[in-house]
């Protein structure tokens, strides 16, 4: 049974930044209610009702894998270490982005799956690339042309297809006997710790447990066997899965990974009742910290116009009434609109100067990455304000 446990309210698409706010643009936003469930069988957490995937992963997806000097550095890590472990004659990704993962393999070696054409476009010119969403019909299409794949990877892309059936069953179709799927995705763990609720937005349909993915995968003649931390956005899991009947045996740390999250409760619907109760709590401590930031006539703007920042700025209602603008360095967000509420973004170079007193860390993701890169901010006096894992001015 699935039991609703969080309302985030009236959202926007996360990655919609309007290109302008005329009243005519402002009137075709579209908006839906964010709330999230909990599935008491399987343990699965997701969105309610998924918006449809068409409207969300157009040829104007803003997301590049690329931009972030981490995310390049954990794909080659993770590539090398598939690699080394695995052998695979050949690698297929599903949801290639800019081709972050990919471009570390041989370009005979590779296949890349990804929708949104803008993207596909630019990992088409080097390696074979499919311009489309993943299912039966493509895992078809593929197997005519290919021979069956060792080494299936996905990252932060799973758990972004409302329609898992179709998305195991054509997995295990491509799929070799002897193969292995490995996907990534934020742990529902990290986020219950962490209080970071910004991981749900409309992308993220699922939000995964190790339990939860022990369950589904099962359905579909599919075996999790493994499971590792990984430190990338804010905490996430790698999943490690292969047929029934494949030889990889149960490690132990799946064993203990397991039994970490029966502790911690991802098996039990109290446990994201008190959760929801803390998440009202970081949005009241949010607000009002900003408030009176404002009231001392200090100016703050936001760091990373990042999709989990839609969430927190349409839930605790946070527009231009706080923030002077946003700063990122991907150049298609910038001069453009956040979603739903509508605050400009510009690019760092001409935003993070000596005007601004307080920076809200959007990007807490790469938290580590940015300190290091704002010495000097830091130095004169700036500060960030953060509201993982709790609401407060980061001292350092
Ligand atoms: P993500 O969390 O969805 O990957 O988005 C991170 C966003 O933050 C992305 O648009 C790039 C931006 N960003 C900056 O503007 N400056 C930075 O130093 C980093 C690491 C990211």
């Amino acid at each position: 049974m699935k039991k609703d446990f969080l309302n985030l309210g009236k959202q926007p698409i996360a990655n919609s930044f309007l290109s302008s706010i005329s009243k005519k643009s402002l009137k075709s936003e579209y908006f839906y209610n964010l709330i999230i469930s909990f599935n008491t069988k399987n343990f699965l957490v997701s969105v309610k009702k998924p918006v449809n995937p068409k409207i969300q992963y157009t040829n104007k997806y803003a997301h590049r894998a690329s931009e972030s000097q981490t995310m390049r550095k954990a794909f080659r890590s993770a590539a090398i270490k598939l690699y080394k472990r695995f052998k695979p004659k050949n690698i297929m990704e599903i949801g290639s982005n800019d081709g972050v993962f990919l471009k570390n393999f041989a370009r005979q070696k590779v296949i890349g799956v990804e929708p949104c054409r803008n993207l596909a476009e630019i990992t088409k010119k080097k390696f074979t690339t499919y311009p489309n969403f993943w299912n039966k019909v493509l895992s078809k299409k593929i197997l005519k042309k290919h021979s069956e794949v060792d080494l299936i990877f996905s990252a932060n892309t799973i758990s972004h297809i409302p329609n898992l059936k179709e998305t195991f069953e054509a997995i295990f179709n491509v799929m070799s006997d002897k193969g292995v799927l490995v996907i990534e995705d934020p742990s529902l763990s990290s986020v219950i710790k962490i209080n970071s609720y910004d991981q749900f937005y409309d992308e993220h349909v699922y939000v995964f447990s190790t339990l939860a993915v022990e369950n589904i995968v099962k359905k579909y003649k599919l075996r999790l066997f493994d499971v590792q931390k990984i430190n990338t956005h804010g905490g996430s899991l790698r999943y490690y899965i292969c047929k029934n009947n494949s030889k990889y045996k149960k490690t132990k740390r799946l064993v203990s990974i397991l039994n970490e999250e029966k502790k911690t409760g991802l098996d039990n619907f109290n446990t994201f009742k008190k959760f929801a109760g803390r998440v009202k709590n970081s949005k009241k401590k949010l607000v009002s910290l900003l408030k009176k930031i404002k009231k001392n006539n200090n100016k703050i703007i936001s760091y990373g116009a990042t999709y989990k920042s839609t969430t927190v700025f349409n839930y605790c209602k946070i527009d231009t009434r706080y923030f002077h603008y946003v700063t990122d360095t991907t150049y298609n967000k910038q001069g453009k609109f956040t979603p739903g509420t509508h605050i400009p973004i510009i690019s760092p170079e001409i935003g993070f100067n000596d005007s601004v007193d307080y920076a809200f860390l959007g990007a807490w993701n790469f938290k580590r990455e940015i300190l290091n890169k704002e010495k000097k901010f830091i130095k004169r006096g700036g500060k960030f304000i953060t509201h993982v894992p709790e609401v407060k001015i980061l001292s350092k």
